[in-house]
């Protein structure tokens, strides 16, 4: 039934009651916003009568009004309530708003453990200066404040005022906190003035990650240590059972989605050329094994429907991907780097 969808308009449209043929094309109007051709609907009616789901009106003349059936009944709530429990189960219609977002990433088990690897390694200890740049709506703000508490300072950048005012306003209890609105590319910030950075899906995001590293580096002091957590898009892995399939989704995504969509590999790399040791590198695997969860973060109906538009999918492969995402087992996985970068202790000498 699910899959004849003239059938089952014919029965939603008679469900306040009998109508015959022209009522009932009005009343698929109204709820789907297209009538049915003449043959589909004249044909869903004949196998609905023919499986007893519907009958006709005794004593109406030749307009034969059509009414369902008590079976006709029954399988229409069948029908609805399955299909509340899909829409109910599935995917995310709405694009979350951007503090939203964050907020519910921040709350899952995936972001709370690479977050605390990050905090691990920062090794934030009272009286330090820690800078987090890109603080989004404050996410770690008051972790950072009560490690360097009493006598340290917390500073938060964001380049949106939006984010840096709702920063703000979730630590204005703290005094040990400063919320600024400034570019990561450009600190207004003395030079070695720092003794902790950290970056946490930041770098994804800006023009160029290298920029955000110099400022970094010259922030901080000698001794001083910047942690990056940073995602590599390219390791999202989405079991599919055609594997072209997952590949052109999680392709997209790095292509035309996030502008840095591999910068959790090359972290190392430009840390180096900055001119930070790179002592620890750090993966952090989340695996998700329930769609829905997964797709509170990952968004997959609405990027596959860009992946589709964009010609790294065509509408049937997409029909294809989510419909196994929604109905078969579901794996998937994608790697975040948390990279450890040091500023070498003042009269140190470089390692050869
Ligand atoms: C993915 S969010 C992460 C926010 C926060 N770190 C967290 O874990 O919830 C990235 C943040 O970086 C900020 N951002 C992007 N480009 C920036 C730039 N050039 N300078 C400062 N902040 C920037 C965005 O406004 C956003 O709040």
């Amino acid at each position: 039934m699910r899959t004849n969808d003239a059938q089952m308009l014919v029965l939603c449209a008679l469900a306040d009651g009998p109508l015959h043929g022209y009522a009932i094309n009005a009343a698929i109007e109204k709820l789907s916003g297209e009538r049915l051709g003449p043959g589909s609907l004249y044909g869903a009616l004949a196998r609905l009568e023919s499986k007893a789901l519907i009958e006709p009106l005794e004593g109406e003349g030749r307009q034969r009004p059509m009414r369902l059936t008590a079976e006709g009944h029954e399988v229409l709530e069948r029908e609805v309530r399955s299909m509340a429990e899909v829409a109910g189960r599935m995917f995310e219609a709405a694009v979350p708003d951007r503090i939203g977002y964050l907020d519910r990433l921040a709350g899952t088990d995936q972001a709370r453990s690479y977050k605390q690897v990050m905090l691990d390694a920062l090794a934030v200890r009272p009286g330090h200066t820690a800078l987090d740049l890109g603080c989004g709506p404050g996410t770690d703000l008051a972790v950072l404040a009560e490690a360097v508490t009493p006598s340290g300072t917390v500073i938060g950048i964001d380049a949106d005022p939006e984010m840096a005012a709702r920063a703000r306003e979730r630590t204005a209890d703290l005094p040990v906190v400063d919320v600024r609105i400034a570019d990561a590319q450009a600190l207004p910030l003395a030079d070695a003035s720092v003794d902790r950075a950290r970056t946490d899906r930041t770098l994804q995001h800006v023009a160029d990650p290298a920029q955000v590293l110099a400022e970094a580096r010259r922030v901080l002091r000698p001794g001083g240590r910047l942690v990056m957590g940073e995602p590599d898009w390219d390791s999202l892995a989405i079991d599919h059972p055609d594997p072209e399939i997952s590949h052109a989704y999680t392709r997209h995504i790095t292509e035309r989605i996030v502008r840095n969509g591999v910068i959790g590999r090359q972290l190392p790399r430009l840390a180096t050329e900055a001119g930070f040791a790179v002592p620890a590198v750090v993966p952090v695997t989340s695996v998700f094994r329930d769609t829905r969860s997964a797709d509170r973060i990952l968004g997959f109906q609405r990027n596959a429907e860009r992946a589709a538009a964009a010609g790294y999918l065509s509408e049937e492969a997409t029909g294809r991907f989510l419909d196994h995402l929604a109905e078969g087992t579901f794996f998937a996985a994608v790697t975040l780097y948390v990279v450890v970068a040091e500023v070498a202790e003042a009269g140190a000498q470089p390692s050869s």
